[in-house]
């Protein structure tokens, strides 16, 4: 998801501040009874002695369209999204302010800093919809799905929670079934083609658009199982190494690997030439 940069940010935290959360850390602990700045009109009001029925976090939540979606679904739970990215929480900021939901907040935060964030037992679910594949080697450990990452979540989750993992990425997948299996995860539900099983759910735009250049949605659910006494990393790092040999035998690109399987595709075609014009193929 490409994030270009808002104009007018300072403005738009202004105007939809009430859908916003500028100290996340004082609520460590007690976001069950969050609520929404009564200053704003139009989000509605929510009685001060609310308390949600459960907490669910939408890490990574982009442009918080899934956010929204799942907040007005479920108006007894409170939806927390977090991004990194000041232009996303903005206008996701923008989305629940519009579409009137007062049981979602959104933060500008790290998926590093979580542990600060909320107290252990405090989530019932932690959606990991869509998170950037980082493909390179070097960043593996920014994946959501990293175990390093899966660890810190265990901690977060109240009995019976669960984690809800989807992409359009098969190598990120891959990636993430070994992670999932290292920090000590059962994987209760899995699909590899989401929309082709549960037809009678409301894709957001981000997911149409994937789908309409070939995209599978791959999607699993994971509860902490035992907590293993120790975590080795044994999976190939670069998600280059999850592609197929053969590149032509894609169907679909994943989002973020285009460079990646265009410049590979390239350097074989042409090591492909070189050593025909050594064996004199014509
Ligand atoms: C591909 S977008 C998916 C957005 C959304 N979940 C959806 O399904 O449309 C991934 C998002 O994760 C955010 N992200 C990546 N790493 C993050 C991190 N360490 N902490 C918080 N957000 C992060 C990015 O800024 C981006 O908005």
């Amino acid at each position: 998801m490409r994030a270009r940069k808002l104009k007018n940010l300072d403005e738009r935290f202004e105007m939809y501040a009430s859908a916003l959360e500028e100290d996340p850390y004082a609520w460590r602990a007690s976001w069950q009874s969050w609520q929404p700045s009564p200053q704003n009109a139009l989000r509605g009001s929510v009685s001060p002695a609310k308390r949600w029925n459960e907490v669910r976090l939408d890490l990574g939540s982009g442009k918080g369209e899934s956010t929204v979606r799942n907040a007005l679904k479920w108006p007894d739970i409170l939806f927390i999204g977090i991004d990194n990215i000041e232009s996303c929480v903005a206008l996701s900021a923008q989305k629940a302010v519009e579409a009137g939901a007062v049981n979602v907040v959104f933060v500008c935060a790290d998926a590093f800093d979580i542990l600060d964030i909320f107290a252990p037992g405090e989530l019932s679910c932690i959606y990991l919809s869509f998170p950037s594949p980082f493909p390179k080697k070097k960043h593996a450990e920014k994946r959501l799905t990293h175990f390093e990452h899966l660890s810190r979540y265990r901690s977060l989750l109240a009995d019976g929670g669960c984690i809800r993992f989807t992409t359009d990425s098969v190598p990120l997948f891959e990636f993430s079934l070994i992670q999932f299996e290292i920090a000590g995860y059962e994987v209760r539900w899995l699909t590899r083609d989401l929309a082709e099983e549960h037809p009678e759910r409301i894709l957001t735009g981000y997911e149409k658009r994937l789908i309409d250049k070939g995209a599978k949605i791959h999607a699993l659910e994971a509860a902490p199982a035992e907590e293993p006494t120790e975590m080795v990393q044994r999976a190939p790092l670069s998600l280059v190494e999850y592609l197929p040999e053969d590149l032509s035998t894609l169907d679909y690109v994943p989002y973020g690997m285009e460079d990646t399987v265009y410049n590979m595709s390239n350097r074989r075609a042409n090591a492909k030439r070189r050593e025909e014009r050594g064996r004199g193929v014509q």
